[in-house]
């Protein structure tokens, strides 16, 4: 252990290294997708501790890339918006997703038990990223030199955006965050990234620019895309080169703007961050097919990015809304050609919804297609504000999942009616002609996954 480590270890009551053996068993419960491809993509519901201990006989030295944002100790709890599904005049309820109350000790034993076993699944050549904020960065800062080492130690990046928050009676607007990056040796893979600088893009409006500095010969592209550039870089009367490289190096300070309310991206879990944050890091510690392990995932953003980049993931969440929402997300995001293909893995005791059901959903099949209808329970109806008898049970409704040959192990679903937020799953499906056990996944408003099965007659 190196001076500097022993010098400036923190002690808060009851610190202790963990047992890195756990008695949790996680199961493959849903695949989603290409069924090969979704062995290496996963989703986990449960603690990420015992996740990630369970994580160990797997990935030990494998994972490539590891991003935490954890609860920051802000004292509040979490809430999100629910409202109804294509029903314009309606008052959202809020309903809390995770709590942020700690005692600073048990606060500090909870990222240093996190932050040990996540050394342990890192590759030689990995590298982790710890989102934080002013409150408790100094500290989780102090405790990673302790786990990883303080030569490990390569940036701390400030990620800078607008947001005016109510006004302090003392003391500056806090605009920013705070990202630590440590390697878990000192040969993290590393790509430095460009920045186009504001000045640069003007220059590039036109999206190339003859010239520049590299001659009259000289062809600067901003926008290969551009149809005119195209024709000019085809034309090969140019020496091409690209404006990237011509950016300033990315520093360690990030202006990203907050995901603003009426964002593509936005999905409305608290504490959502956005994909261009998460884009930067993976780009700079990883490539193609690598492993990148979130272990507070939300509503998945770095498992979006990492999709998106061609890269593998594993993400870990305790709330099964998260799981829901990334679920959908992954879903979503993806363009045809390289459709998502997941796992999605849960404790042995899950128990896939509330004790109080506030659903009877009946399923009946007939001329080949599939029926499904729905009655909500009166306190549940009154929760949302409804009142009156009339209701249309889709207005409930977040997502149906349907597999036509469920083997009562792992559901396969090959239908997703995931409605937009002003549109109604449809309800009623055709029935593909060999569907034997036909298994139905509704997902509800309220966060609960309602597994029913049916014959079909
Ligand atoms: C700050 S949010 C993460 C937001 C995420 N980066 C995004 O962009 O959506 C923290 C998440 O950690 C989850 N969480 C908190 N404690 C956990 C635990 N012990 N195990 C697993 N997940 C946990 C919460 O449910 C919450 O979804």
């Amino acid at each position: 252990m190196s001076s500097i480590q022993e010098m400036f270890q923190i002690h808060w009551q009851n610190k202790h290294v963990p047992e890195l053996t756990g008695s949790s068993s996680f199961k493959l419960r849903s695949s989603l997708g290409d069924s090969e491809r979704a062995t290496n993509h996963r989703l986990y519901c449960g603690d990420n501790l015992q996740v990630m201990i369970h994580l160990l006989d797997e990935y030990r030295n494998q994972i490539q890339m590891i991003y935490l944002d954890p609860p920051f100790d802000s004292d509040t709890d979490y809430k999100m918006r629910i409202s109804l599904h294509g029903v314009s005049k309606h008052q959202p309820i809020e309903q809390v997703q995770f709590a942020d109350s700690w005692s600073k000790d048990a606060y500090l034993q909870f990222i240093y038990e996190r932050l040990i076993v996540c050394r342990e699944l890192l590759r030689e050549d990995g590298t982790i990223y710890v989102h934080c904020d002013p409150k408790r960065n100094y500290l989780i800062r102090c405790m990673m030199d302790e786990v990883f080492g303080n030569e490990q130690f390569i940036n701390e990046i400030v990620w800078h955006y607008e947001k005016w928050t109510a006004k302090s009676v003392v003391g500056f607007q806090r605009n920013h965050d705070t990202i630590l990056v440590y390697g878990k040796t000192n040969h993290p893979k590393f790509y430095a990234q460009k920045h186009i600088t504001e000045n640069l893009r003007n220059k590039y409006k036109k999206g190339y620019l003859i010239g520049g500095g590299y001659g009259p010969k000289g062809l600067v592209v901003y926008d290969p895309e551009k149809p005119i550039v195209k024709k000019k870089i085809a034309s090969g009367k140019y020496k091409v080169h690209y404006a990237q490289m011509e950016g300033k190096p990315l520093s360690d300070v990030w202006n990203i703007p907050i995901i603003n309310p009426m964002a593509r991206e936005r999905t409305g879990y608290p504490t959502q961050k956005p994909e261009e944050l998460l884009q930067r890091m993976i780009q700079s510690s990883t490539d193609e097919d690598d492993i990148i392990l979130d272990a507070f995932m939300g509503c998945g953003t770095a498992l979006a990015v990492a999709q998106k980049e061609g890269r593998r993931f594993i993400g870990i969440d305790s709330n099964r809304r998260a799981i829901q929402m990334t679920t959908k997300r992954l879903l979503q995001c993806m363009p045809e050609e390289h459709s998502a293909a997941f796992g999605i893995y849960l404790d042995d005791t899950y128990n896939t919804t509330d004790n109080q059901q506030p659903w009877i959903v009946k399923c009946s099949s007939s001329h080949g297609m599939l029926m499904i209808d729905g009655q909500i329970e009166q306190s549940s109806l009154h929760r949302m504000h409804i009142h009156s008898k009339k209701y249309d049970w889709r207005w409930f409704v977040d997502a149906i999942y349907i597999d036509w040959h469920y083997n009562g192990e792992v559901f396969k679903p090959s239908v997703y009616d995931i409605p937009g937020r002003n549109a109604l799953v449809l309800g009623t499906y055709p029935v593909p002609e060999h569907a034997s056990d036909i298994g139905i996944c509704i997902v509800d408003i309220w966060g609960n996954s309602i597994k029913i099965s049916h014959q079909s007659s």
